[in-house]
């Protein structure tokens, strides 16, 4: 199946996200009481992908991180960037729990990194992070995320180094 992403409908409310539940409650209430009003103040941006229903499957959400301090890095960022990295941060990642294990998440995972990766062209961001939650480092690991030593729930990939598609 081929899943289309597309920007959160925060005007028409055209997506529908009642009855969204991935399992995390913390996700599941953000997408639905806090996602349309960062987007209106740009402090967010949430992407879905939705079944022909309009009913959301899944989401990220992206936001722009505050400089990130070279010293909680690998040795080889502080040569170039000797107090701080330029950062974004994929905020939110969720799968309905009645769709999870079908590749949407890769789906939306690829899809961050794509928009990121053009965004970093015009913002000069460094490094793409992630908070994972517990039990899920590993799914980044798999799309080439490094978990911070000091903080292995938090990983992070060198935008420059996502693969363009
Ligand atoms: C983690 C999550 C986003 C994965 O979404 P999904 O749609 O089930 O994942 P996909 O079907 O796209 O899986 C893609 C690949 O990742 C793997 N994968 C999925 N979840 C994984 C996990 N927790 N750890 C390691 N690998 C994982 C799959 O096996 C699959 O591998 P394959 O391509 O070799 O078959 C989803 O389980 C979810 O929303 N969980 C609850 C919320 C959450 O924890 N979000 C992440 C928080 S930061």
């Amino acid at each position: 199946m081929i899943y289309l992403t597309e920007q959160l409908d925060t005007k028409q409310k055209q997506h529908k996200i009642a009855e969204f539940d991935c399992g995390v409650p913390a996700l599941n209430t953000w997408l639905k009481t806090q996602a349309g009003q960062a987007a209106r103040k740009a402090r967010s941006i949430t992407y879905v992908i939705a079944d022909d229903d309009q009913m959301v499957l899944g989401y990220f959400a992206l936001v722009v991180r505050r400089p990130y301090p070279t010293e909680l890095l690998p040795e080889e960022f502080s040569a170039a960037f000797p107090v701080t990295v330029p950062t974004t941060l994929l905020a939110r990642l969720a799968v309905a729990l009645r769709v999870q294990g079908n590749g949407v998440g890769a789906t939306l995972l690829v899809e961050a990194m794509q928009r990121i990766r053009q965004m970093a062209a015009v913002n000069g961001d460094v490094l793409l992070f992630v908070d994972a939650k517990d039990g899920q480092a590993s799914f980044y690991q798999k799309y080439g995320f490094t978990p911070l030593a000091s903080e292995p729930q938090t990983l992070f990939t060198r935008i420059d180094q996502i693969p363009a598609q």
